[in-house]
C-alpha cells in the first residue's frame, strides 16, 4: 500500500469550520484597518534571499538558521519569506511610492515560513497580519497603531493581552549601548554559547534574545538600553506614552524588550497574552519603527512604523466556540425522489440569490436521516418536498426552534422564508 502523504512538519491545513473563525478575524482587520487608511498589499511569498539578509539582518536567527532558501532553475538564491516587512520595503522602493504620496499605509495577510522547533503556537508555516505606515516620523503614528491593535483584539475577543513598549535607540544611542553591552559581556565571554561569542563581535544586541538558558541568565543583568538613550529617543518615547495615555490605552514600559530583527530603530513593542495556554509563545504581536530600512535597501530616507501579529496565536486566544462564526443554515430542504430534488434545487437557488443560506438534500436517503442532518446543521427552518407537495404546490414550512409548522405555497417560498428569518 502506498504511504499516506501528510503536510510537511510544522505546516498545517486550515479546514472548515475552523476557517470561519479566521475569516471573522480577517474581516474585522479589513474593516478596521480601512478606517485608519490602510490599503491591502500582496507581495510574493518568495523573494531574493539578499532582501532578507540585508533587510531582516544576516546575523539574526531568522536569516541565519530559520530561512527556507533554495536555488531556482536559473541558479538564483531565493527564500520563502520569513516575514513581510522586508517585501513591503522592497515594493515601496521598486514602485517609487515615495514619489507618489507622502504617507503610505499598507496592510497584509499572508503566510510566512521559519524553520523553527515546533510547539503550540509555533509553526514552520504560519500566518501574519500586519500593517506598515511609511513616511511619518512622529510618535503619534506609533500610538495610533498600538491603539488600533488593542481595539481590534478587544473587538474579536483576543484576550487577555498586555502591551509592552520600549525604545531601542538608533545611531549614536546604539553605539553607546553597544559599547556598554560589550563591556558587560566581555568578562563572561567564555560562558556564552558559541553563537553569542560571535554575536559579541558582530552584533552584541542579538545576545539579548538568545534562547540558551545560561545566556538568558547572563542577559538578565545586562545594561538596559533606556539608560543610553539620547534626548531625541527619550522625547519620542515620551510622545508615544503621552499619546497612549490620551487614548486611555494601557501599556507597560519594558526596558528589556528587544526584537529579533535587525531593522528596528527607536520604538519597539509587543502585545503578549497573559493566558498560560500559549506557554513561551505568548507574544501575539510585535512591531516597531524601522526608520533606516528603506534607505538601507537603496531607497529614499523614509521613516516607518509597523507591526505583525501571528494569526494562529491570535486564534488560540479567541475562546469563543467556532460555531459562533459559522453562518447558520436558514433553510434545509428535505427531498424524496428525483422530481422533488429538481424543484428543491431551483427553489434553493432563488433563496440563495435572495441572501438565504440553504441546504438541499441531493442524496436519496430516508426522511429520518434527513431531519437528523437538518438538526445537526442547526437549520432555522426546514421543508420536506415529495410527490404530494409537488402536486399540490404547497408544503409545510417548519420552524426548527419553535417546532411549529405552517403551510406555504411553493410559489411564495422566498417571501415566506425571508419573513420568518427576519
Ligand atoms: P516577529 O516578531 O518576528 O515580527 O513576528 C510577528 C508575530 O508573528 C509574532 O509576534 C508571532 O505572533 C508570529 N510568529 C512569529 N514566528 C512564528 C512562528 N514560528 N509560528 C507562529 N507564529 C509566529 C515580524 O515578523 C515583523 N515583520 C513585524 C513588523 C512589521 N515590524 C514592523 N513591521
Amino acid at each position: 500500500m502506498a504511504e499516506t502523504l501528510t503536510t510537511p512538519r510544522g505546516m498545517n491545513d486550515l479546514l472548515p469550520p475552523d476557517s470561519a473563525k479566521w475569516q471573522h478575524l480577517e474581516g474585522a482587520c479589513r474593516e478596521l484597518f480601512a478606517r485608519f487608511g490602510y490599503g491591502e498589499i500582496r507581495p510574493p511569498v518568495v523573494e531574493h534571499t539578499e532582501l532578507f539578509a540585508r533587510g531582516v539582518g544576516d546575523g539574526t536567527d531568522i536569516v541565519e538558521k530559520e530561512m527556507y532558501t533554495f536555488r531556482d532553475r536559473g541558479d538564483r538564491s531565493l527564500s520563502l519569506r520569513p516575514e513581510l516587512t522586508a517585501g513591503c520595503a522592497r515594493a515601496y522602493i521598486e514602485h517609487s511610492i515615495a514619489q507618489k504620496e507622502p504617507v503610505t499605509r499598507w496592510w497584509y495577510v499572508g503566510q510566512a515560513f521559519r524553520y523553527e522547533r515546533m510547539q503550540t503556537g509555533r509553526y514552520r508555516q504560519f500566518w501574519q497580519i500586519g500593517c506598515e505606515a511609511l513616511g511619518v516620523a512622529e510618535p503619534t503614528v506609533d500610538a495610533e497603531q498600538i491603539a488600533m491593535l488593542v481595539a481590534l483584539f478587544a473587538r474579536v475577543g483576543v484576550a487577555p493581552v498586555e502591551v509592552l513598549i520600549n525604545n531601542v535607540g538608533w545611531g549614536d544611542d546604539r553605539v553607546a549601548y553597544r559599547a556598554a553591552l560589550v563591556a558587560y559581556f566581555e568578562p563572561h565571554k567564555a560562558a556564552l554559547c558559541g553563537d553569542c561569542q560571535r554575536r559579541l563581535v558582530v552584533n552584541p544586541l542579538r545576545i539579548l534574545d538568545c534562547k540558551v538558558e545560561k545566556d538568558k541568565q547572563l542577559a538578565a543583568d545586562a545594561p538596559i538600553v533606556l539608560d543610553h538613550l539620547g534626548a531625541g529617543a527619550r522625547a519620542h518615547l515620551d510622545g508615544l506614552r503621552a499619546t497612549l495615555d490620551a487614548m486611555a490605552v494601557p501599556y507597560r514600559v519594558d526596558p528589556r524588550l528587544v526584537r529579533g530583527l535587525d531593522y528596528y530603530t527607536g520604538t519597539v513593542f509587543e502585545i503578549v497574552t497573559t493566558a498560560s495556554h500559549l506557554g513561551t509563545q505568548g507574544t501575539i504581536c510585535g512591531g516597531g519603527r524601522y526608520d533606516g530600512l528603506i534607505e538601507g535597501l537603496g531607497g529614499p530616507k523614509t521613516p516607518a512604523m509597523g507591526f505583525a501579529f501571528g494569526v494562529e496565536r491570535a486564534i488560540l486566544c479567541m475562546p469563543d466556540p467556532v460555531e459562533k462564526f459559522v453562518a447558520p443554515v436558514g433553510l434545509y430542504i428535505a427531498t424524496i425522489g428525483a422530481a422533488a430534488r429538481q424543484r428543491a434545487t431551483a427553489l434553493a437557488h432563488g433563496l440563495r440569490l435572495a441572501g438565504v443560506t440553504v441546504e438541499v438534500e441531493h442524496r436519496e436517503v430516508g426522511m429520518k436521516a434527513q431531519f437528523r442532518r437538518a438538526d445537526k446543521l442547526g437549520a432555522r427552518l426546514s421543508l420536506a418536498l415529495g410527490d404530494a407537495e409537488l402536486a399540490s404546490g404547497q408544503a409545510n414550512l417548519k420552524d426548527m426552534v419553535a417546532r411549529a409548522e405552517s403551510p406555504v405555497a411553493l410559489a411564495d417560498l422566498t417571501a415566506a422564508v425571508l419573513a420568518r428569518l427576519a
